[in-house]
């Protein structure tokens, strides 16, 4: 196992450990060399300052939101939903670490179990960090997570077709364009197309 693997290994086991799944283990000393974490409570405030600071760099990105969307209380519940969520292991949102700062989030949903074990994964990083390999690294630690402790078979992440860096973000992780969907996403109010990116976990 190289370093690089050491360090996804340490969010897998501290968001299964969070999500009460089988086989989860103790984090130990490897926590500190990863860029993400389970989601917290305490996380509220400087997580709706975020979204605030990049309402604009995100619009072209998300869903239409509320306003409470963006204030800590909003973020408290959405939070909240979000620890219960994993501990069903019906979804996991983990944020990005810039150091000790928050920087984005990244979330596994839309989890099909059954003949599929498939899901979806969407993340942000914050204007003024990017470029930095944080997505690069939250992407690679996430799906070890997803295929390792999750026990996914299946990802998929979508991208807007101009979104040429998100792209690149996925490709370094492995993942592959198989199609284009029309029409996907109402995002500021337009159905937009997006790019299909899909991996698959690698066979033991
Ligand atoms: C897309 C996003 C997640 C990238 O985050 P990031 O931390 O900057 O990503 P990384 O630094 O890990 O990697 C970005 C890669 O894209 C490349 N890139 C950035 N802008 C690019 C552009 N306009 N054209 C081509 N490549 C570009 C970078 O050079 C880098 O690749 P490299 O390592 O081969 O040089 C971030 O910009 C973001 O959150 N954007 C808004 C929300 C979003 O798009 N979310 C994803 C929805 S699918």
């Amino acid at each position: 196992m190289s370093e690089g693997d050491l360090s996804a290994v340490a969010p897998a086991r501290l968001a299964a450990e969070s999500a009460g799944l089988p086989g989860a283990a103790s984090a130990g000393g490897l926590i500190e060399n990863s860029v993400i974490r389970p989601v917290r409570l305490e996380d509220a405030e400087e997580l709706a300052d975020l979204y605030r600071a990049n309402q604009e760099h995100l619009v072209p990105f998300i869903e239409i939101r509320d306003d409470s969307f963006f204030t800590a209380d909003g973020q408290r519940s959405r939070i909240s939903r979000a620890i219960e969520a994993s501990a069903a292991n019906e979804s996991w949102r983990f944020t990005i670490l810039d150091g000790e700062e928050l920087a984005g989030t990244i979330g596994v949903t839309n989890v099909i179990r059954g003949p599929v074990q498939g899901a979806k994964v969407g993340y942000w990083v914050a204007h003024g960090r990017d470029g930095r390999g944080l997505a690069t690294r939250a992407v690679g630690e996430v799906v070890d997570f997803a295929f390792v402790q999750a026990g996914l078979h299946r990802l998929e992440a979508w991208t807007l077709v101009d979104n040429v860096a998100s792209q690149r973000v996925l490709e370094k992780n492995g993942f592959a364009r198989f199609g284009l969907a029309r029409a996907l996403l109402l995002i500021d109010g337009e159905w937009r197309d997006h790019l299909l990116f899909e991996r698959i976990a690698d066979k033991p």
